[in-house]
């Protein structure tokens, strides 16, 4: 049997008594009208939502997800639990920078087992809200896997796609995200700040601290830039890099001070070359 949300088949997780059962949600990348009808039904089929809570941020970000939990499930018999993610030494660069990635999601996946254990009955249904996509730059399915090869707790679990950060950028801008016929990369900041990828000219950058577009500003570059995109915060800028990225400084310097928080995704976009 499978485990079915509203009465349908969502994804393959058999359905075994006894045994938990966790649906890792995509809930989008801000804007509550971007929860899809799947991922309604999944939260309506739950019992225990687990929130993580980031500490910088994210009150914020939290308090979006429990405003989504209350204007889809009506009934109120749906636990929520909290819990503060342990801080990544993000001091760590070079070498040291995947072993302190890994020793993050080791302390993550300790308490994602306690919580499952300790916080889901073993005929109930758990949920993580995940931001945007749970495919996109985000833990929740490696630390998953990580608490159940530790053996210490049994669950099955299912994915429901969200929308993503990057999906929401291009659409806002009404552009694609790639040219015809053409790669496209999605890659952080970190790494553009090593180059711009050969091969490709539509690079769309997540988890940039840095403004490392401002690299390429005298470059033959289009910048699609966005912050708290879906939010009532969002705000927008696109040009030619040269022109938009003294902007993009400055709105951003100024949305930083003001909620204490960014986030914000861009595409880079090389001009053709001849
Ligand atoms: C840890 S990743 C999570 C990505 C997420 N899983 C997704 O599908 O969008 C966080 C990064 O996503 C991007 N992001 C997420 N939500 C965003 C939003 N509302 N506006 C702009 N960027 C966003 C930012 O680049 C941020 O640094």
């Amino acid at each position: 049997m499978r485990l079915g949300l509203g009465g349908r088949t969502v994804s393959g997780v058999r359905q075994t008594r006894g045994v938990r059962k966790i649906h890792v949600i995509g809930i989008g990348a801000g804007d509550p009208d971007q929860l899809t009808l799947q991922a309604v039904r999944a939260l309506r089929s739950t019992d225990v939502f687990f929130i993580l809570d980031k500490g910088e941020v994210k009150a914020d970000l939290t308090g979006l997800r429990r405003d989504m939990l209350e204007a889809h499930l009506t009934d109120g018999t749906y636990r929520v639990v909290e819990a503060r993610d342990p801080e990544r030494d993000r001091s760590a660069g070079g070498a040291a920078y995947s072993p302190a990635v890994g020793d993050w999601r080791s302390a993550r996946a300790g308490i994602y087992e306690r919580l499952i254990a300790e916080e889901l009955g073993e005929e109930e249904t758990g949920a993580f809200l995940v931001w945007g996509d749970p495919s996109l730059y985000d833990s929740t399915l490696g630390i998953l896997q990580e608490v159940l090869e530790r053996g210490a707790v049994a669950f099955e679990y299912d994915v429901v796609p969200g929308i993503s950060s990057v999906s929401a950028l291009v659409a806002r801008h009404r552009t694609g995200l790639n040219r015809v016929a053409r790669p496209v990369q999605i890659t952080t900041g970190r790494r553009l700040a090593e180059g711009f990828p050969e091969d490709v000219d539509d690079v769309v950058v997540m988890l940039d601290a840095h403004q490392t577009f401002r690299q390429y500003a005298q470059e033959d570059v289009d910048i699609y830039w966005g912050a708290y995109i879906g939010t009532p915060d969002e705000i927008l800028v696109s040009g030619p890099i040269a022109e938009a990225a003294p902007r993009i400084e400055r709105l951003r310097a100024e949305a930083r001070e003001r909620k204490g928080w960014i986030m914000d995704t861009y595409l880079l976009r090389r001009r053709p070359r001849d």
